[in-house]
């Protein structure tokens, strides 16, 4: 194939370059040039079309909105259902689906039991493996159970033979594993670079368009956690799905960050296991460590990110720091850390300006809600006090600037799974206290931090 032209982009100031420069030579930036195929031909560029817009503005016709007829999007189940639910339902017709996490987390697990699920429900299936050859993906369907499958593979990583490959079989679902891998004899670049994956993905995003099949990507994720590649991938998929969780333990989550087709912020939660992963229908104890007896530094919070509530520990180890003391969370954020402890020290005298705080939701899930702040502030003060909080114990609610504890949303839902799992001590913005009692569970509502401070001291 002939190859076309390229030129270097500034992601900064748009500026172009016929080639690489570590300079951009328009706006100084370094680093900054990215190669793109250059559109060929004359008027590529609207703007700069002599004869003004008139040939280009009828190119579609402008409807009112009422005289558009709205169309529910075609789903197919995939046939796992906590994939499902992240979804908003199944797979959808033509839908684009990133999905990222660590290496060794299970993508291409959850994706080749996916596959052979929706193969056997009759949608012919093509799953194209870059990182591993086509005996490393029989082995792992071995190991699934899944031997006789008839999801089709296809072991290659040029996307321009990805699309011939597609465009003569005619799936109706293909998994990209993963995109990183993927590159386009187009462009000079290498596989993996910010260029090849984002020209990639633009070429399969179109192709499902303008085709209807629905394409799934896997993505890799940066230390930093977030998905390899540029920050454009995100916005050209319809959906974004994220896994979670600690490799070490048997639980992940996996997160919708983004669904044009569904709602945000769903998790579906699996335990991988000898035989692949399995979903977790009933989660809500999941990511409690059990402990015989009640330690110190441990405050369990109930999460309601999605549909369905999920009991976390959160732990906190307070020790005499250095001369700079250090503040590390894990699952939890850093910058909200540095808050709680200075609202901790004003509003409530508790004082860790020489001590190295740590803390970390447990089973490597990221809580991203505001509503762990009364938890962290007291696993912070139990660590630091060396007093454990009594035995079923709970408490959530968002902390404000002023000492001010904010209300939750859905307190009552959340306080409710907390006592079917037994738990009797409940600290809760005065806002989700539940108007009529629930059994089982003593709940203190609070105002102030100052008062969720001297409740913890007297039980
Ligand atoms: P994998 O799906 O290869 O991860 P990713 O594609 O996200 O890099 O997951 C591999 C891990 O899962 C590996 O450490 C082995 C483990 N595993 C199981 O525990 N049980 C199984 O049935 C399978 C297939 C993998
Ligand atoms: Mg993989």
């Amino acid at each position: 194939m002939a190859k076309e032209k390229t030129t270097f982009t500034c992601t900064e100031c748009g500026g172009t370059s016929p080639r690489w420069l570590g300079k951009c030579p328009s706006c100084g930036a370094w680093n900054t040039l990215i190669e793109q195929v250059a559109e060929a031909g004359p008027g590529k560029n609207r703007m700069s079309a002599p004869q003004g817009y008139a040939g280009l503005a009828n190119a579609q016709p402008v409807l009112p909105l009422a005289a558009i007829e709205a169309q529910d999007v075609a789903r197919t189940p995939s046939g796992i259902d906590e994939l499902d639910r992240v979804l908003g339902g199944g797979i959808v017709e033509g839908g684009v689906v990133l999905i990222g996490g660590d290496p060794g987390i299970g993508k291409s697990t959850l994706l080749l039991q996916a596959m052979d699920a929706l193969q056997r429900a009759g949608l012919p299936t093509l799953y194209v493996t870059g990182e591993e050859s086509g005996a490393q993906v029989a082995l792992r369907s071995r190991r699934l159970g899944i031997e006789g499958s008839q999801v089709q593979l296809l072991a290659e990583i040029q996307l321009e033979k990805i699309l011939a490959t597609v465009d003569a079989t005619q799936p109706a679902v293909v998994v990209i594993d993963s995109i990183q891998t993927t590159y386009s004899d187009q462009l000079t670049s290498a596989p993996g670079s910010v260029a090849q994956v984002r020209e990639c993905a633009a070429h399969l995003t179109r192709m499902a368009k303008g085709t209807g099949i629905a394409v799934i990507l896997v993505g890799h994720v940066t230390k930093e956690g977030a998905l390899a590649g540029p920050r454009v991938l995100e916005h050209m998929v319809d959906t974004v799905l994220y896994f979670e969780g600690d490799t070490h333990s048997q639980f992940r989550l996996v997160r919708a960050i983004k669904n044009r087709f569904g709602a945000v912020n769903e998790i579906g939660v699996f335990a991988m296991t000898e035989k692949g992963l399995k979903g977790v229908s009933n989660p809500s104890a999941i990511f409690l460590s059990q402990h015989s007896e009640p330690v110190p530094g441990s405050c369990v919070m109930v999460t309601l990110e999605g549909t369905r509530p999920l009991l976390v520990e959160i732990q906190a180890l307070v020790d005499s720091g250095g001369p700079s003391p250090r503040r590390l969370s894990v699952g939890l954020d850093k910058d909200r850390l540095a808050m709680l402890l200075a609202v901790l020290h004003r509003h409530a005298g508790v004082a860790c300006m020489d001590q190295d705080v740590f803390v970390n939701a447990v089973g490597g899930v990221r809580i991203s809600e505001p509503a762990a702040d009364l938890a962290v502030m007291l696993s912070i003060t139990s660590s630091l006090r060396g007093k454990a909080l009594p035995r079923g114990f709970l408490a959530f609610g968002e902390v404000g600037l002023a000492g001010e504890v904010r209300p939750a949303p859905r307190g009552q839902e959340r306080l409710k799974e907390a006592a079917k799992l037994g738990f009797s001590v409940a600290v809760v913005p005065k806002a989700n206290a539940p108007k009529k009692p629930i059994q089982g569970l003593t709940i203190h509502a609070v105002e102030r931090v100052e008062e969720a401070m001297d409740v913890v001291r007297g039980l």
